[in-house]
């Protein structure tokens, strides 16, 4: 329906009828206008399935929902480092929300990896906004193309769910911009999702349902976003204010309470009549998209999305370690330890948690191999040591050429709702783990998990695979990499630290009572560890393979631009190894002579391609300003400092293999106010002070000091560099002070004058 359709229609709507729209009829529907023919539609969970619950609704993943499938999480998505994959799990989740009839799917959730505490990791996607919203982007695409709409969640910086509903997240500016923004701001632009989802937590002070600055003026008048916002499940804290702010629809119902606070607020003049109907043309819109284009034929093939749920698990499992052990051979005797081989753990508890029709777990995968045996090691409903458990294990795998452990955090360690509150796996595993590699030098330990865990064993085992929470099918994956008819090629979205208290938000998290300060600023994640040169236990980008890569003719489409201008980048990838592979080429630029206090590097692209043993392509990526730029608080804008950045091609974070350095100028002049408590050494920089730097010398008797040659105790304790060095940080006032006296207050005033004047 057009847009002056539906201002019409929207136009023939009584005051109550409008204020009804702004909320929804129940937990999953928006609410209909029968007398006009308006339509009601569903939305549903999300982000890697569909939770669609036809009775009795909830928000924490309670109730049972249809049966579906469950695609790999966050976690995984972001490790396969594949747009085009997570594009075509897009556009799998949207068709079928075309055959249930679900307008909308509540996801991706972008939010940043602050701490690997966060409980809701697993749905997250990266500690690095950049790998965050372009996977974000990717599911967006392939869902929207089904004309199905989705809801880039939560909105803004929700990265704990320790007193998620009440806490203030504590951020400033430029922190924002980098990084919590960021993880929002590409998706939205590029891929335009239908709706924005806010989130619980306020945001410097203010919820982020009546957080005019983020709802309005970024979303809308600074990314141009058009679709509607609508509140996480009872975010909504005062709505008439969150009306006006640009919240547009309340979810769920709030049995007509609120509707009527709107209704009430219009008619004693706190709000405009246009606020609701802005609303309702926003929600309309996104309706009618939807009803408009309702694909009848679709159906749910459960078993086809399966298969597709394990082509993609195959892309999100990363190899850690492999000394020699992997891939196996399925005619040596080989025995899989712990529970999670024949019950993995393949997704997180909350309102993601999807009704999985079937699971395939390795177990199941090896049926066709008679020289796999099992035992099951732990128990995982409490951590518990089980002797029985463990020597029945230890058993088996002495009499085995190779040990595989299906270990990870058990549903009760990781969830929507609390926090972690620490790094470590359950001690019954470790224990485990530590009995079977003293026993099996061929050990490998499969672990399921939606963020980093501690692994005080990673030298005992001989074989890491980072398996995360990967889906219904990801027994089939972890058994088709296993045993090497998969080629791993997924890396690691986040920095693995050797420790809880690495991580740089640890001294601030989970904040004290309502609040939690983001001191640690930019620096997150492999942008502080990187920074700090500390020792990681795996680094952000992190994967290996069964094959090599090397890389070559690391070339720039030019070596000088402006900030204007786009820079075109080429290398030479080749797989050197003996069997196809794929690999994630990643893009990290530093600048080298910053006055900004900035991260030592940050990925700016990255490409995966995939290439046949001897095999050689060429990668081409292009970079604009804001692969150079910071977020500068003076102008609040993107700014980019004059000066040579460095351009470097990694395997990871830390394993840098070629770079080059381009220069890029600004053509941006700061805007700088000079006062008589500016320093000698910032007017040093402005060529047009020199003559005033003149004058002042010869009014200071600092600058008058004895030459550097003279022989006296003044010139040996105080050489002329000295000298230059302590003047540049000499407020101009100082001049007074050490001055002889032949320059007054008055002088300086008119100097920082005519300063100021030749600025404008
Ligand atoms: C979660 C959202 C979810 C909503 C609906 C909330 O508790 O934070 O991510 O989409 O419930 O289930």
């Amino acid at each position: 329906m057009s847009s002056e359709k539906i201002r019409e229609l929207i136009s023939k709507m009584t005051l109550e009828e409008k204020a009804s729209l702004c909320s929804g009829a129940d937990f999953w529907h928006t609410k209909a206008v029968e007398r006009l023919g308006v339509p009601a539609v569903m939305v549903s969970d999300g982000p890697h399935g569909l939770r669609k619950q036809a009775e009795e609704g909830d928000h924490l993943g309670i109730n049972d929902s249809i049966k579906a499938v469950c695609f790999p999480a966050g976690c995984g998505t972001a490790a396969s480092f594949n747009r085009e994959l997570i594009c075509e799990m897009g556009e799998t989740l949207g068709n079928e929300c075309q055959a249930e009839g679900v307008s909308v799917i509540l996801g991706p959730a972008v939010n940043i990896k602050r701490s690997p505490l966060c409980g809701r990791n697993f749905e997250y996607y990266s500690e690095d906004p950049y790998v965050a919203t372009e996977m974000a982007g990717a599911l967006i695409k392939g869902v929207q193309s089904k004309n199905v709409g989705t809801s880039i969640k939560h909105f803004l910086a929700n990265n704990q769910e320790t007193r998620r509903m009440s806490s203030s997240s504590e951020v400033d500016e430029r922190t924002l911009r980098e990084i919590y923004l960021a993880a929002f701001e590409g998706a939205v632009i590029n891929e335009k999702p239908w709706t924005v989802m806010c989130s619980y937590n306020k945001i410097n002070g203010v919820y982020a349902a009546e957080n005019e600055t983020y709802l309005t003026k970024v979303l809308r008048e600074e990314w141009g976003f058009e679709g509607y916002v609508m509140s996480d499940w009872g975010a909504v804290n005062a709505r008439v204010r969150d009306l006006a702010a640009g919240l547009d629809l309340e979810m769920p119902s709030s049995l007509g309470i609120n509707d009527r606070l709107i209704v009430e607020a219009v008619k004693h003049n706190i709000i405009e009549e246009s606020i609701v109907d802005r609303a309702c043309e926003r929600i309309l819109n996104i309706v009618y998209r939807y009803v408009e284009n309702r694909d009848t034929k679709a159906v749910f093939n459960r078993e086809k999305d399966h298969e597709k749920a394990r082509k993609i698990a195959q892309e999100t499992i990363v190899l850690l370690k492999n000394d020699q052990v992997l891939p196996l051979n399925e005619k040596d005797d080989i025995v899989f330890i712990g529970k999670y081989a024949k019950e993995p753990r393949y997704q997180g508890g909350g309102s993601s948690h999807i009704n999985s029709f079937k699971v395939t777990s390795a177990w199941d995968a090896v049926s066709d191999k008679p020289n796999v045996t099992f035992a099951q090691g732990f128990i995982d409903y409490k951590d518990e040591i089980d002797e029985n458990l463990i020597e029945e294990a230890v058993a088996a795998a002495k009499k085995a050429k190779t040990a595989v452990i299906f270990a990870g955090l058990p549903d009760a360690f990781e969830s929507e709702g609390f926090d972690r509150s620490h790094m470590r796996l359950p001690n019954c595993q470790n224990e485990l783990i530590n009995r079977i590699a003293k026993v099996q030098p061929n050990t490998v330990v499969v672990l399921h998990n939606g963020s980093p865990v501690e692994m005080p064993w990673v030298n005992e085992v001989k074989g890491i695979i980072e398996a995360y929470l990967s889906g219904q099918a990801v027994g089939g994956a972890c058994v088709d990499i296993l045993f090497g008819k998969v080629n791993p090629s997924a890396k690691l979205p986040e920095t693995f630290p050797l420790k809880l208290e690495d991580n740089p938000s640890y001294l601030f998290y989970p904040g004290e009572k309502d609040k939690v300060e983001y001191r640690e600023g930019v620096f997150v994640g492999y942008r502080y560890y990187d920074k700090k040169k500390m020792d990681v236990l795996y680094p952000f980008g992190y994967g290996l393979s069964y094959t090599t890569f090397a890389y070559s003719n690391l070339t720039v489409s030019k070596e000088k631009l402006t900030d204007k201008e786009k820079v075109r980048v080429f290398v030479d990838v080749t797989n050197t190894g003996t069997v196809i592979g794929k690999e994630v080429v990643q893009l990290y630029v530093s600048d080298l002579e910053s006055t900004v206090i900035r991260p030592e590097k940050e990925l700016k692209e990255f490409a995966k391609v995939e290439l046949k043993p001897g095999e050689t392509k060429t990668v081409v990526f292009e970079l604009g300003m804001r692969a150079f730029a910071y977020w500068n608080t003076g102008i609040h804008d993107w700014h980019v400092e004059t000066g040579d950045f460095r351009i470097m091609i990694g395997k990871s974070s830390r394993d840098i293999v070629c770079s080059t350095d381009i220069r890029v100028e600004s053509t941006i002049k700061l805007p700088f106010v000079y006062t008589t408590d500016t320093t000698i050494g910032d007017l040093m920089e402005d060529p047009k002070a020199k003559k005033y730097i003149d004058d002042l010398m010869k009014g200071s008797v600092l600058f008058s000091a004895e030459p550097e040659e003279s022989n006296s105790s003044a010139s040996e304790a105080l050489s002329q560099d000295m000298l230059m060095a302590m003047m540049k940080y000499l407020p101009i006032r100082g001049v007074i002070s050490f001055g002889d006296g032949s320059v007054t207050m008055e002088d300086l005033q008119k100097i920082v004058d005519e300063l100021n004047k030749k600025e404008q």
